[in-house]
């Protein structure tokens, strides 16, 4: 619908963990009326596509204690453009073998310089989401939405 807003999830992913994370992710954000989701894997996204969107959910298999290259090209490309960014709602998540949270904290600094309205905690899960990962995962991604639906207009231009 016209009126909807629109969140992008965009996500690197090898082995389908992310993934999945991804998608559960997107489940919790359409419980909100008035939100449509887009899910995509970041080297399928373009960038002037990805700057009108509302919010963002973005993450990263975790690659040498750091994000995967195309997520941090993504980023690359968004920083050019920040001004269409800046303000809107952002979660973030991984996954990893034990060391996802310094991922985690690899997104949330480059993200910083985006000057998002972080929606915290961002996520870092081991391997493929369990049960409780998936419960959080629904959580999260319905703050999201949320904090998106109540944003007054269709982007913040700082
Ligand atoms: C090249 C490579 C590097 C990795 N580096 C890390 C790492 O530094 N820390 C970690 O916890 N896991 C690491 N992993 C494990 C993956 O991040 C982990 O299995 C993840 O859940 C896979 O997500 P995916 O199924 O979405 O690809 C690495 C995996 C690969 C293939």
């Amino acid at each position: 619908m016209a009126n909807n807003k629109k969140i992008l999830i965009t996500y690197a992913s090898g082995t389908g963990s992310t993934e999945k994370l991804a998608q559960v992710i997107a489940e919790g954000m359409r419980k909100v009326k008035g939100i449509e989701v887009d899910v995509k894997r970041a080297r399928n996204v373009k960038p002037d596509d990805a700057v009108s969107f509302n919010g963002y959910a973005i993450g990263s298999h975790s690659a040498t204690e750091y994000m995967e290259g195309e997520i941090k090209n993504l980023f690359e490309e968004l920083y050019q453009r920040k001004e269409k960014v800046s303000g809107k709602p952002l979660l973030l998540f991984t996954t990893g073998q034990g060391r996802q949270a310094a991922a985690l904290a690899s997104l949330e600094k480059l993200a910083d310089v985006l000057n998002p309205q972080f929606i915290k905690p961002g996520l870092a899960v081991k391997g493929m989401p369990g049960e409780a990962d998936k419960a959080n995962a629904l959580e999260m991604g319905e703050k999201l939405a949320d904090a998106v639906h109540k944003l007054k207009s269709n982007y913040i231009v700082a």
